[in-house]
Formats: structure tokens, sequence, C-alpha cells
């Protein structure tokens, strides 16, 4: 059963004789599925043990009779203010050792055993009453977990379970002492109970410390979920799927680790930006991301929740313009969702998200909105049923990590150095050339992309090494960045000259480097000068040639860039971050050294992106700037000249199955 679209909705905002007219008017704007209950504990169990679910049953069969099935989220991000008065200390504690109170949501320690108790009481009943509901489809577990974590939680509770999970790791503190390197500081532990949660510091914290917690907290996210999938998964009809709505690039846990349990991954998609952001999303980064939650499970995906207005909790983003909403929602499609929920239906009358607006607005009356999601619902559903499901081959990978965003978000070398920044200059000079990305692992097969593009690995160990030397060794293209194969796995400087075990592969040494704090470097690739910026390897090439040498400095006519042939193969190593012009140089040699096309050149501001169909390939344009376009397209499309309004898109068809 395919729904291609469906709503947020929150019955339990509003009385109950609006339900059915909410049920009327989704159905005739093309709404097939709703997502309800992620935050309504306290309506479902108002004191413990006493659940009342009968207004959900009733919300959900007043949408059945209108065609709309139900996915139920489990509320587990909001418990209620009984459960919170009645076991304090489910309440998660920040590092400065502080408890977070009761009063918005996401105020819950995940390894509290009073809090799993809780959760296992209320899921077991929501699985035990809806496990076998004709019209509930899916289950949504919790909610954006991790958001709001970012500080949380240094409890007692989790401390222990940080420490369980060292134990486990290197089984004796002596392991853990040499993993660690706590030589330095006088540092040593004799027993694993003199370990803590790294609350906040005098000053500065051991790395490799850090580094841990920060898996920990993932594995523990991840254990959350985990358990509650596991209950659904005993209790509920198979034919029900669980996923859960994830956050881009978030980064509390990790979403490759999420996907293992998970029948498909959901993202939520605010191009808007949201409240405590200024507003709107570069359009590179929006792709990004849906390119990132379909790399996470290697899979389609659904978008949960896709906005629908304004945004805003204390603040407000800006109104989107006509055709902005359907713009954003095709790029939704165009890069792998199969569903597109909206957030929300409704603007609500009360609470934190009084001005994050719905499809309708406070009034409830069908507006502008509902207009033009109407015609472009109509016009994406049969896109939607030809490509569901299928997944869309692309030739060039991202290595993406969340050991080594971890690892340099704890040190950043420059403080404007970010492993995402790295990852997106890459990500966008593609997305600029209009050429399709997929996202993967460390873990996954590299042997299916031709152009495989590894940003900042700078946590090594033998056997990734290995999997890069096999990969170049047998014809693929491999780039490498700067500070690779600098530390171990537990954050300790390797004992080695950089890049390490790669040297040969990469035919280079790198002996020495510059942090640009504060300045950039300018660079020479031919007769373009350029700069570098972050950053700076000073590379001894053995046996590679100089793409790009350093054009200033002590250290001018250095090599920064190299490209290297080694087996069937060929490497690239950029030891600097490349500004725009000299990204697009960079960029230009990869494609051509990997053989990799391009769909097409447009304008600024124009996106191509390309989905395979089941009896045909779709290509999809989009206009993200406020001006008329024209696009010319190659022969492979049906249409060749397209003529797109500001924010307006198309959906063009292959040219050997025109009708
Ligand atoms: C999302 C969240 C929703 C809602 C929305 C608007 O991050 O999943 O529950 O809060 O933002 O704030
Ligand atoms: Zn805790």
């Amino acid at each position: 059963m395919n729904y291609y679209f469906g709503v947020d909705y929150y019955p339990e905002h509003w009385p109950q004789d609006r339900w059915e007219t909410d049920a009327a008017l989704m159905e005739e704007l093309g709404i097939r599925v709703v997502r309800m209950g992620e935050f309504s504990w306290a309506k479902m169990e108002p004191r413990e043990g006493e659940f009342h679910f009968e207004w959900l049953d009733q919300a959900i069969q007043v949408l059945a009779a209108h065609g709309i099935q139900t996915v139920l989220g489990t509320p587990t991000a909001a418990p209620p203010a009984w459960m919170v008065r009645q076991d304090p200390d489910i309440l998660p504690m920040d590092s400065h050792g502080l408890r977070r109170e009761f009063g918005g949501r996401h105020h819950d320690c995940q390894s509290n055993h009073h809090y799993r108790q809780h959760v296992r009481r209320l899921v077991t009943a929501m699985a035990a009453r809806f496990g076998h509901h004709p019209h509930v489809v899916g289950w949504q577990v919790d909610n954006e977990l991790g958001n709001s974590h970012g500080d949380l939680c240094y409890c007692p509770h989790c401390e222990a379970a940080f420490r369980r999970w060292l134990q486990q790791k290197y089984g004796s503190i002596e392991e853990l002492n040499r993993a660690w390197g706590t030589a330095f500081w006088s540092q040593e532990y004799s027993d694993f109970h003199q370990i803590i949660s790294p609350k906040v510091t005098p000053n500065g914290h051991n790395p490799s410390h850090l580094l841990d917690w920060k898996r920990f907290c993932s594995d523990l996210v991840a254990d959350f979920m985990r358990f509650q999938v596991h209950i659904l998964r005993q209790y509920c009809d198979p034919k029900q799927f669980i996923t859960h709505n994830c956050m881009g690039f978030a980064d509390k846990v990790s979403y490759f680790e999420l996907g293992k349990d998970l029948d498909f991954l959901s993202h939520d998609q605010y191009p808007g930006g949201y409240f405590a952001q200024p507003p709107h999303q570069p359009n590179q980064r929006l792709a990004a991301e849906l390119d990132f939650i379909r790399g996470c499970k290697g899979k389609n995906f659904w978008i949960m929740e896709q906005q629908a207005g304004i945004t805003g909790w204390e603040c407000m983003g800006r109104n989107p313009a006509p055709g902005q909403l359907g713009l954003w929602t095709a790029q939704s499609v165009a890069h792998g969702a199969d569903t597109v929920v909206y957030f929300r239906w409704r603007s609500c009358l009360s609470g934190t998200e009084q001005y994050w607006h719905g499809i309708l607005p406070h009034s409830g009356k069908p507006g502008r909105t509902y207009r033009e999601l109407k015609e472009v619902i109509a016009g994406l559903r049969p896109v939607l049923e030809e490509v569901q499901d299928i997944t869309t081959p692309v030739q060039v990978g991202i290595v993406y990590s969340y050991d080594q965003n971890y690892a340099m978000q704890i040190q950043p070398h420059n403080p404007k150095l970010t492993y995402l920044g790295q990852v997106m200059k890459y990500y966008t000079a593609l997305y600029r050339a209009n050429v399709p990305v997929d996202f993967l692992s460390d873990q996954e097969d590299f042997s299916k992309y031709p152009l495989l593009i590894a940003p900042l690995q700078y946590l090594t160990n033998p056997a990734l090494e290995q999997k890069y030397r096999a990969y170049v060794e047998q014809g693929g293209h491999l780039v490498l960045t700067m500070r690779t194969g600098v530390k171990d796995e537990t954050n300790l400087c390797l004992p080695h000259t950089l890049p390490g075990g790669l040297a040969d592969v990469l035919g280079i040494e790198v002996p020495e480097y510059d942090c640009l704090w504060e300045t950039t470097l300018p660079v020479q690739w031919g007769t373009k000068l350029c700069r570098g910026e972050q950053w700076c390897d000073l590379i001894v090439p053995t046996t590679a040639r100089a793409l790009a040498v350093a054009a200033g400095e002590w250290y001018a006519q250095t090599p920064v860039i190299t490209q290297n042939r080694f087996g069937k193969g060929q490497a690239w190593y950029v030891g600097t971050e490349p500004d725009e012009e000299l990204m697009e140089l960079l960029m230009g040699e990869l494609l051509r050294g990997a053989n990799i096309s391009s769909l097409g050149d447009t304008p600024q501001g124009v996106e191509l992106a390309f989905r395979k169909g089941r009896e045909q390939d779709y290509l999809f344009v989009l206009n993200h700037t406020e001006i008329q376009q024209q696009i010319s397209l190659n022969e492979t499309w049906a249409d060749r000249e397209i003529s797109l309004p500001p924010y307006g898109f198309a959906v063009v068809k292959s040219a050997d199955h025109q009708e």
C-alpha cells in the first residue's frame, strides 16, 4: 500500500466535532496518511497504568472513513508531569550537573530505569491496542531522537551506563588507560568507578575520553530506540512498518545505526530554517540532507515532516513565496522521498509552536497554501507512483563518518574548520555541477562508485586503510584530504609520518603543516590563482604529481593538491580546504578523471536531480531563484527547452519513452 502524501495531525488540539471537517478537507487535498500521537502521552495515560486510547481510536476511524491511514508515534519525547514529579530523576542533567526541568519536551534521561519502565508500559499498551488495527499502517518511534539532547544527559544513571560501556569495550582498566593515554596530566584510573561522565572541567578535557563519550551517547540513543522497536515487533502485525524521523546532519545519534533496526528512515525537512537560525537553509544543504538520509539506509525514505508554512517558535522565518512549498516538496521527491508528510495540518492555538504554521491557518479556513499544495499533490502523485521503491543508481560517493565528525568537534584545529563544513564544500561543487551524490559509511562497499570522496579521514585503522588501498588498486578514483591518518580510533596521535599507511597509495609524505587561523593561503593551479582555507599540508611528493602549489608564505611552491596513479586507479590528496574557485577546478579534474557526466548545465540556483522509474527515468528541474529561468536539456530528455516561473519546477521524462 502506498500513500504518497500525508499530514501531521494533532486531533487532541481540537474539539472532536472539528475532526470530520479536517478529514474531509484532507481527503480533498489528496492526503492518504496522517502521523498522530507522538506528543500525547498525558492524554493516553493521564495516571499511571490508566490508559485512554478511545479518543485516538475515534480519530483513526474518522480519518479512515475518508480513506486516510494512520502512522502512530510513540510519545516518549514528552513524559507527562505526573511521571516527572513521581520520579524526578528521569529529568536529564546537563554537563554542569544541573537538571533540565519539565515545561518543554525531551526532558528525559534515556538510561534511567524508571523511565524505561514507564516507556515499556506505555508502548506495550499502545502496541496491544493498535498493533493489529486495520487502519494503523506503521509506527514512528519517539520523535527526532537526539533533538534537545546536545548537552544531555550526564546524570548518575548515564554515568553508570557509560562505565559499563567502557568496561565492555576495553575489558580492563589498564587497557583503557593505554587507549586514552591517561599518562598525560596524571589521569590514570585504577578502577572503572573513578571514570565520570565528562562534565565541565576548569580547562581542556582528555580528547579520548570525550570521543568515547560521544560514541556512548549515540549508542545510548540507538539503544533507547531499539528498546521500543523490540516491543513493537513483539506485539504488532509485521505488516505495520517502523520508522523514525531523523534530522539530516544532526549528530547526537548515528542514523546509520538507527537505520539497521527500522524498515526505512524518515526525515524532517524545514527549508525555511528553524526559529533559532536565520531563515532559509542553502539549497545545497537541503539537497545534501536528503541524500544523506537516503544514504544512511541505502534506501528511499519518507519525509515525515515537510514544511507547510512559516516556521517559528519565538521568532519566525519568511513566508514561503508562491510556489516555494511545492518546489521544496519536489526537491524531497527528487532526492528519494517516496512519501511526503506535511507538518502540520493546522497552525495550533496554544503552546511553543503557535507560529510553526500548518497547511491551514489558525482560522482553519483553507487558503493559499491549501490551494497550492492541492495542485502540487495532484501533479506529483503520478510521478511518485512510477518511482516508488526504486533505488536510483549514483556514481559519486561521499564517505560520511560520525566518528570523524566527533573527533573534529573535539579538536577543530582551526575554529572555522568543521567536518560537515568540509563535506559540504565537496558536496556543493558536485551540486553546482548537477552531479548526483550518494553518502555512505566507511563500512559499506566502495566498489560501486567510480569516484569516492572521503574528507578528513583523521581517525584511521589498518582495516580502513586496506579498504581504501584495495579500492584504488582495483581501479577506483579516490579523493583523500588534509588530516588523513593522524590518529588511531581512540583519538591518540599515531607515531608515523603523515599520511601514514596510505602514503604509497597517494604517492606523498606530509612531514609538516600549517594552520591558517584567521588567514588564507594563495594557491596556484596552472595559471589560476585561488585560495586555500583553514589549513595547509606541506606535501612532499614521492610518486604523485602536483596539481596546485602554495603561492605565498615561506613554503611557496610546496604542493598542496596532488594526484597519483596506483594499481589500476588514481588517488588525489587535497591538503587544504579549497575556496570556491579552486574547488571548481579540482572538481572538474576529478569528474574528468573518473569519467563522470553531469545531468546538464543550469543557471545558478537551478537544480537538476534524477530518479529512476519503473518504465522511464525522471529529471527534476528545480528553480530555487525568484526569477523566471530558461533551461536547455540534453537529448536524453523528452522536453529540451524548459521555462520555469520563479520557484517553479518541472518533472521531465526520458526521451525514448515519450508517449
Ligand atoms: C520538528 C519536530 C516537530 C515540531 C517541529 C516544529 O523538529 O519534530 O515535533 O516540533 O519541529 O518545531
Ligand atoms: Zn541520564
